[in-house]
């Protein structure tokens, strides 16, 4: 008997074709899922990624309000287009303090995922505030309220310690001092921006609203933006790690 007369046993029988799939695919399973129960964390760890600082992740919650993720992705794929277009692709430990993640799933505009540095926070305020003032062809929508709006305080250390509950290694320190650091961040030269630098030392300090008299929501919208993809110094693994 050659072996393909010999598949005619599950060709006749289904019952012994069923059985023939339950041990295939339990192969699959098995290769797939059995060494993450031997893996600490399937996350390598990067240097450079640090959780967000307080203004950052308020820029951040704003950015989920206002629906960013609907036109943005923040996830560069290792595709040679992408990676001409927007940089290195994406590595996970870059979201691992994303709760939850903004990957996305659609691109009306570009992915964000290493905006940070890319312009100017004078550009990102034109920007956000009408697009069609430095992209006349835009479709983005202008949210010319953040620049007016006063940031608020209330609840920024109940944010970290959610985030805290759920992994992200905020200290009692940097928790209890949330409400200052968020100002500080963007006060430079000032007693609650000095304690913010000790806290974290490489995140920019500035007012990136460009007005000094409040701290607004565009402050910590644009913080976030420009913070986006620029934890990881990539020089250092380009020529291993870049598919280019
Ligand atoms: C209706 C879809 C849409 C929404 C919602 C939207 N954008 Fe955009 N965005 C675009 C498009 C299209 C572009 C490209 C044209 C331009 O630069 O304005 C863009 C461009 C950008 C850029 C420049 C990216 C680059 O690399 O040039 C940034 C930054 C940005 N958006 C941030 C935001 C933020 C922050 C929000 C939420 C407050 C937001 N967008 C909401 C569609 C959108």
């Amino acid at each position: 008997m050659s072996l393909w007369t010999k598949h005619q046993v599950f060709e006749k029988n289904s019952f012994a074709l069923l059985i023939g799939i339950l041990i295939m695919v339990s192969i699959g399973g098995l290769v797939e899922i059995a060494p993450l129960f031997y893996l600490k964390s399937t996350i390598e760890e990067t240097e450079g990624v640090r959780p967000y600082t307080p203004l950052e992740l308020a820029g951040r919650n704003i950015y989920v309000r206002e629906g960013c993720y609907l036109c943005h992705s923040q996830m560069i794929r290792p595709m040679r287009d992408e990676l001409e277009r927007y940089g290195h692709f994406s590595l996970a430990a870059e979201s691992m303090y994303d709760h939850p993640f903004q990957w996305g799933s659609k691109r009306t505009g570009p992915d964000l995922a290493r905006v940070g540095g890319k312009y100017s926070d004078d550009w990102h305020v034109e920007h956000l505030r009408d697009p069609r003032l430095v992209v006349p062809a835009s479709v983005m929508p202008g949210y010319p309220f953040l620049a007016e709006t006063a940031l608020d305080t209330y609840g920024i250390a109940d944010h970290l310690k959610v985030n805290a509950l759920v992994g992200v290694p905020y200290t009692d320190e940097q928790i209890a001092e949330a409400g200052r650091d968020m100002l500080g961040q963007a006060n430079p030269d000032t007693d609650a921006s000095d304690a913010f630098k000790e806290r974290y030392p490489t995140a920019l300090v500035r007012d990136f609203d460009g007005n000094p008299k409040a701290v607004t929501e565009m402050d910590a919208l644009v913080a976030y933006l420009q913070m986006l993809g620029t934890l990881v110094d990539f020089s250092i693994y380009d020529d291993k790690a870049n598919l280019r």
